[in-house]
């Protein structure tokens, strides 16, 4: 048995787990700093980096607690180091170094997007790898081939906006709070989703990349008149804006499926995997599983619990990365981009 304990603090959830062997979850403990970033309609780095701060000792100490884990039990601490806001990831970062340092245990460095692109296989029976892994969150929107848990190859990306960015600026424009991609989705409930005719931006027919960005500014035009920005929301009835976040949400819902159906058609695999906060989504989630379902391909979705961010996927790939011999040293740095 070998057991991480895992660090999260990339963006606005302070997080931390602790995982046997990479799969069995014994605590995923995440707090949310959602509310107090919501009067601002974002995350503002700074607050965030001070409410990491605030939380991490606690987050920790309680994921040991209850995972009934001493630092005896304790095998290697595996921490988010890339990509996130820099001064959030370096609070983890830290945390996961003073650790390593005070209790004798390797450090490991996870990348956040490979951790939401094993996520899936959390829990599972068996892994299900080769798969391809659609990965949609509030700052990626990424396709990918994953051969192993450590050999992950990108297959396509957004050029612009991320799929949550564009639920979350979607949101703002309808009035509707912070986060936007649970309002969308609540919003869109017993709403119309042919009322507009938003578009679905493919970039070719062979294209594995996105494009969000035409659609929010479609949405911005729909709602206050063509080439305006602001006045046209008060002038739309409930039901209206309802069915216009129905409609946003069922367009980039199709382009994810179809893109994702193509990469599968061109790497030749049989296996879906989903993950990501926007894969909280059940829209999505549905429509994904009945299109693979029509080609009897197997699709795994991620856990509700491991959608968003949190700290079991990091110590889940951070098993992973142990086991192939990557340990980072005590200088482990943070860097905003992706790996
Ligand atoms: O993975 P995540 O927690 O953080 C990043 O790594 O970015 O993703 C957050 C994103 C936000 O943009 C949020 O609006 C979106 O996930 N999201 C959703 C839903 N729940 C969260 N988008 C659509 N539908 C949801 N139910
Ligand atoms: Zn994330």
């Amino acid at each position: 048995m070998t057991t991480l304990l895992g660090i999260e603090t990339s963006c606005d959830e302070t997080s931390a787990a602790v995982v046997d062997n990479g799969t069995m979850v014994r605590s995923n403990v995440v707090s949310s700093q959602i509310d107090l970033h919501k009067k601002y309609g974002g995350v503002v780095p700074e607050i965030a980096s001070r409410a990491h701060i605030e939380k991490i000792d606690s987050t920790i100490e309680e994921a040991m607690s209850i995972a009934n884990c001493s630092r005896n039990d304790i095998d290697a601490i595996a921490v988010t180091n890339r990509p996130g806001l820099v001064g959030a990831l370096l609070i983890g970062v830290t945390a996961a170094k003073t650790l390593s340092w005070a209790w004798d245990k390797p450090l490991v460095a996870v990348d956040h997007i490979r951790a939401h692109a094993y996520s899936a296989a959390i829990d599972l029976p068996s892994p299900p790898w080769p798969a391809v892994g659609l990965i949609v969150s509030g700052g990626h929107t990424s396709l990918f081939r994953i051969n192993t848990p450590t050999s992950i190859d990108l297959l396509g990306a957004t050029t612009d906006d991320a799929a949550g960015e564009a639920f979350d600026k979607v949101a703002s424009i309808l009035g509707l709070a912070y986060p936007g991609g649970p309002e969308i989705e609540r919003a869109s409930r017993d709403a119309n989703p042919k009322a507009c005719d938003f578009p679905r931006t493919m970039l070719g027919r062979d294209s594995l990349d996105f494009s969000f960005s035409g659609i929010k500014t479609s949405v911005l035009y729909h709602v206050n008149g063509h080439g305006k920005t602001r006045g046209g929301l008060a002038k739309l009835s409930q039901s209206e804006v309802n069915d216009i976040a129905a409609s946003f949400q069922k367009a980039v819902i199709d382009v994810l499926v179809k893109k994702t159906m193509l990469a599968v058609a061109q790497t030749g695999l049989s296996t879906v995997v989903l993950g990501g906060g926007v894969a909280a989504n059940s829209s999505l989630r549905n429509a994904l599983e009945t299109a693979c379902n029509e080609r009897e391909w197997r699709f795994h979705a991620a856990r509700m619990a491991y959608c968003t961010d949190n700290g079991a996927m990091i110590a889940a790939l951070g098993f992973h990365n142990l086991q192939g011999g990557k340990i980072a040293r005590l200088d482990l740095d943070a860097s905003a981009n992706a790996s």
